[in-house]
């Protein structure tokens, strides 16, 4: 059940404090003119310099549940996309939980779309290969390609811990095939 969409403020790590590539995915710049963005960096008073607004706020796992390795699905954020959240038991950027393992991403490849169901690696921490043409993206780099055809990230979907509950709050890149992830998200750059 997806609750009524809201302004979300997450504040990253100022980019002094992260790599210049995080800082550059984090701002979701995807050059498709889609409002698939995460608040990026923060001001003196600790408010996000960029924030997120219209993606809904939705509950996806529980923290205790979640076994290594073992990625689970979800949709959001209209509720037909196919999504997995997945522990890798390594840091990842952008990562949540504990260790900041926890990330969720779009199972369609960025390519032409073929679902990546089922081509999880954990020894590696990567989806893939494709079953259609091989490419293979790194979990623990914002879903980088680092095989094969494609040329986006895979969508990453922003997180959010709150006690033993886990949500998902955005969408980082464009889903393979959507015009739009949210027709009515907007960014509001703070002056
Ligand atoms: S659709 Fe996945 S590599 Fe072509």
């Amino acid at each position: 059940m997806l609750n009524e969409p809201r302004r979300e403020h997450i504040c990253l790590s100022p980019p002094s404090e992260r790599s210049r590539r995080e800082f550059l995915i984090a701002a979701g710049a995807t050059g498709a003119g889609v409002a698939a963005f995460l608040i990026v960096g923060c001001g003196d008073d600790g408010e996000p310099d960029l924030v997120m607004l219209g993606y809904p706020r939705q509950r996806i796992a529980a923290l205790s549940e979640l076994r290594q390795g073992e990625p689970v699905d979800f949709a959001y954020p209209a509720g037909g996309e196919q999504n997995f959240v997945v522990k890798l038991g390594e840091a990842a950027q952008i990562g949540v939980g504990p260790e900041e393992d926890i990330v969720a991403f779009s199972y369609l490849c960025t390519h032409m779309g073929c679902p990546l169901i089922g081509q999880y690696k954990d020894e590696h921490k990567i989806m893939g290969p494709c079953p259609c043409h091989f490419t293979t993206f790194d979990l623990r780099h914002n879903g980088m390609v680092v095989l094969g055809q494609a040329t986006q990230n895979l969508p990453q979907i922003a997180l959010l811990v709150e006690g033993d509950d886990i949500y998902a709050t955005g969408v980082i890149g464009l889903f393979y095939g959507a015009g739009s992830n949210l027709r009515d998200a907007r960014v509001e750059v703070r002056s």
